[in-house]
C-alpha cells in the first residue's frame, strides 16, 4: 500500500479517520495511485459512484457542461435537470426528484418528505424517525440525532429530538 504520510493534511477538519491511501485516477471498477497499484473499488465513494469511474459518457457531457455554463440557482429554470429528472421518473418507482450534494442532505430531504407527508395529511405529530442501532446516516444535527452514535453526537449541543432507534437482527444475537 502506498502511505501518503508526506502529505499535508494539517489544514483539513480531523472529521475522518483517513486509510493512507490516495488515488491518482479512476477506470470503471477499478482505481490506481499514482504509482500504478490498481485496487478493486468496492465503495464506489460511499455507494455513489453508481456507474463508475471516468464512464466515457459522463466524462463528455461534464466536458461539454463544464464549457458552458457552471453552476446558476434553483431560482432559474435548469432544462438539464428537468430532463434528468424526468428520465430517473421513467426509469423509477418515483414521481418526483428533488436533487441534492450529499447523503446527509438527501436524508435531511428524507425525513422532511416523511414530516411535510403527516403533516398535510392532518398528523404533525408524527415525526418520529426509525433507524437501527449503530446506523450512520450523516453528519447533519438531524442525521447525527438519526443515527444515535454517542461519538457523533458528542460536543454538538441537545440532540435533535423524535429520533427512535432499533435493535437489529445481528444486534440481538
Ligand atoms: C448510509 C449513509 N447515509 C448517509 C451518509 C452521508 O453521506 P454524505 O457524507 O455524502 O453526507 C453516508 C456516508 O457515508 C452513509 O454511508
Amino acid at each position: 500500500m502506498t502511505t501518503v504520510s508526506h502529505f499535508d493534511n494539517d489544514s483539513l477538519y480531523s472529521t475522518f479517520a483517513r486509510a493512507p491511501v490516495a488515488f491518482e485516477r479512476g477506470e470503471g471498477v477499478w482505481l490506481y495511485t499514482a504509482d500504478g497499484e490498481a485496487y478493486l473499488d468496492a465503495m464506489a465513494g460511499v455507494a455513489v459512484t453508481s456507474v463508475g469511474h471516468a464512464h466515457p459518457h459522463v466524462v463528455e457531457a461534464l466536458k461539454k457542461q463544464g464549457e458552458k455554463l457552471w453552476h446558476v440557482s434553483n431560482w432559474f429554470e435548469i432544462p438539464e435537470q428537468a430532463a434528468m429528472a424526468k428520465r430517473l421518473t421513467d426509469a423509477t418507482f418515483a414521481d418526483k426528484v428533488f436533487f441534492c450534494n450529499s447523503g446527509a442532505e438527501a436524508l435531511e430531504c428524507a425525513i422532511k418528505t416523511a414530516r411535510r407527508y403527516h403533516y398535510v395529511n392532518g398528523n404533525p405529530e408524527r415525526i418520529d424517525i426509525i433507524t437501527f442501532e449503530g446506523a450512520f446516516h450523516g453528519r447533519t444535527i438531524a442525521t447525527i440525532a438519526a443515527g444515535g452514535q454517542a461519538k457523533y453526537l458528542e460536543g454538538f449541543g441537545p440532540k435533535a429530538p423524535a429520533s427512535c432507534r432499533c435493535r437489529s437482527a445481528t444486534a440481538r444475537r
